[in-house]
């Protein structure tokens, strides 16, 4: 069986463009996200790297570390970072993992092989500060991701791991949540001092808790 919510992240020792990672203590206190790419010097995954590389600033203040993974030699990572800072106009400002031996690849279970056997499919994994699994994607490599959506969904992990909430269809950071069903009404008045809209039993709504 492959990797499911709440495991642990796999640990693991790669090379990476910023040095030796050791995911585990690389990670330390902060979420983390790690993402594949099929190939090195690939159009799509070339807008990529571009995009999360503007988008660091939003990474880092959710306090989220990102790793990216290609199936490729470091030398490789090299020449092809050239490429996207040229062509995006962004340098990459996180590690890009050489992962030629597959180690993470297959560890993450990012290679599928009625996709290909080669290369990597566009897995995304968020990892929590307890290192466990809290989100997995998996994107065919002819569709690039959507790295707002992954900020979007980092921000609703990050706000109902403090809250006893759930965010609606489409949420957005600052928009009303839904009170979760394990509290009961009696509790919800106390909890949510904003008060709550009871739209049916199961449906409480509740502006979004500081
Ligand atoms: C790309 O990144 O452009 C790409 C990679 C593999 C297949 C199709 C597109």
């Amino acid at each position: 069986m492959g990797i499911q919510l709440g495991d642990t992240a796999p640990d693991f020792t790669q090379e990476s463009t910023q040095g030796k990672i050791n995911f585990h203590s690389w990670l330390g206190d902060s979420w983390g996200v790690l993402f594949s790419h099929p190939k090195n010097y690939t159009p799509v995954c070339t807008t990529e790297l571009g995009e999360v590389a503007k988008l660091k600033k939003e990474f880092d203040k959710r306090n989220v570390k990102v790793v990216g993974l290609s199936v490729d030699q470091l030398k490789d990572h090299e020449g092809w970072s050239k490429d996207i800072e040229e062509t995006q106009g962004a340098k990459l400002n996180f590690p890009l993992l050489a992962d030629a031996d597959k180690t993470v690849s297959n560890l993450y279970g990012m290679i599928h092989p009625n996709a290909s056997d080669t290369m990597t499919v566009r897995s995304v994994f968020v990892i929590g500060p307890d290192k466990k699994v809290k989100l997995m994607i998996t994107y065919p490599a002819s569709t690039g991701r959507n790295f707002d959506e992954i900020l979007r969904v980092i921000d609703s992990l990050q706000l109902t791991a403090k809250h006893k909430v759930a965010t609606p269809v489409n949420w957005k950071q600052g928009q009303d949540c839904i009170i979760v069903p394990a509290v009961s009404d009696a509790d919800a008045d106390k909890m949510f001092p904003k008060g709550y809209k009871k739209v049916k039993p199961y449906l409480r709504v509740t502006p979004q808790p500081a």
